[in-house]
């Protein structure tokens, strides 16, 4: 629903990821349920659908539906889910990333800089680690390589020392405390662009985002049957440059390994090489869209691996 979260490149992403109406299919990201009740609209009656959320908030919104089962837990566990629900291979998966609107739209989980509130940013909310965790234990090397790395801040240095010396004095607790620990760093024409990358950068390191999604990005050759489909929808070219790489190569890093005889091996096709990226029109209608960038993978051969 609109409310919780509008869903972006919906009509291309399920219109790619459905090969065969009646198999079983996995959204690793169901928000608001707006694709899982896209594909739910066009699986027939002996269709599967496993959704995975670790947000409660999300999972509270699970579909009634017979053919609709929702996994609240990080999709990092994706293979071993599957495995355990014998679902395995599965006709293909959809994974939009990142946050939902809900995440950022309500001041107390404190993924949004506009509000005030307890710097948490946690999408597991019985995690035990959260975003003041981060800036009030991690050493000063540690944050500005978060922040260099997941929000390409060019100041990171300054701002990890910033917050190094502010926590000498009082704990960061909350989004207030964080944003007068780098006031010295921060620009006085619009903040909000500086802040966003810092707080996406929190958000990455707090959920371990890359690694849920390199984690997934490795089992699927052994979750996707022959032909089927992961569709990944990402927002940060770090996310993109993953997705892309692991299509075209079989590997995280993009290098494209061969054996003995020079022949490699990669589980598979890059449906296209660019990206599929919304319509100016679903932009004018959902700036959140923006920077959504879809990449479609089809499953080359499916080996059963113990
Ligand atoms: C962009 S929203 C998905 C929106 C959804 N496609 C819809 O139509 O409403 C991303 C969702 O994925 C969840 N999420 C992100 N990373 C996750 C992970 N590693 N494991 C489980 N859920 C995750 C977030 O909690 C959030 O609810």
């Amino acid at each position: 629903m609109i409310d919780y979260h509008e869903p972006v490149l919906l009509r291309e992403s399920v219109e790619a990821l459905i090969t065969e109406p009646n198999g079983t299919y996995v959204d690793l990201t169901f928000g608001g349920g707006g694709h899982s009740r896209a594909i739910l609209d066009r699986l027939g009656p002996k269709g599967k659908l496993i959704s995975f959320d670790q947000d409660a908030d999300a999972a509270a919104r699970a579909l009634n539906d017979p053919r609709f089962q929702l996994v609240q837990h990080n999709f990092r566990h994706t293979r071993s889910f599957l495995e355990y629900l014998k679902a395995v291979p599965v006709d293909g998966i959809l994974a939009d990333l990142g946050i939902s609107s809900h995440q950022i739209d309500v001041d107390h989980r404190g993924f949004a800089h506009r509000f005030d509130g307890p710097l948490d940013m946690r999408m597991d909310q019985d995690a035990d680690f959260s975003a003041a965790d981060l800036v009030n234990q991690y050493s000063e090397a540690e944050l500005a390589r978060v922040f260099k790395q997941y929000g390409e801040m060019s100041n990171a240095k300054r701002l990890a020392s910033e917050i190094a010396r502010y926590r000498k004095a009082k704990n960061i607790e909350s989004i207030s405390d964080f944003k007068t620990a780098i006031e010295a760093c921060t620009p006085k024409l619009h903040p909000a662009k500086f802040y966003s990358p810092l707080f996406q950068a929190l958000r990455i390191e707090v959920n371990r985002e890359m690694e849920a999604l390199e984690q997934v990005l490795i089992d699927s050759e052994h979750l996707i049957r022959e032909g089927g489909k992961f569709v990944v929808i990402s927002y940060h070219s770090l996310e993109d440059r993953l997705v892309k790489n692991y299509f075209n190569t079989g590997n995280l890093d993009g290098k494209r390994h061969t054996n003995l005889y020079g022949w490699s091996d990669e589980p598979f096709d890059n449906e296209r090489s660019k990206p599929i990226v919304p319509s100016e029109e679903e932009i004018a209608r959902n700036s959140r869209a923006r920077s959504a960038k879809m990449r479609i993978g089809i499953r080359k051969a499916w080996k059963k691996t113990n």
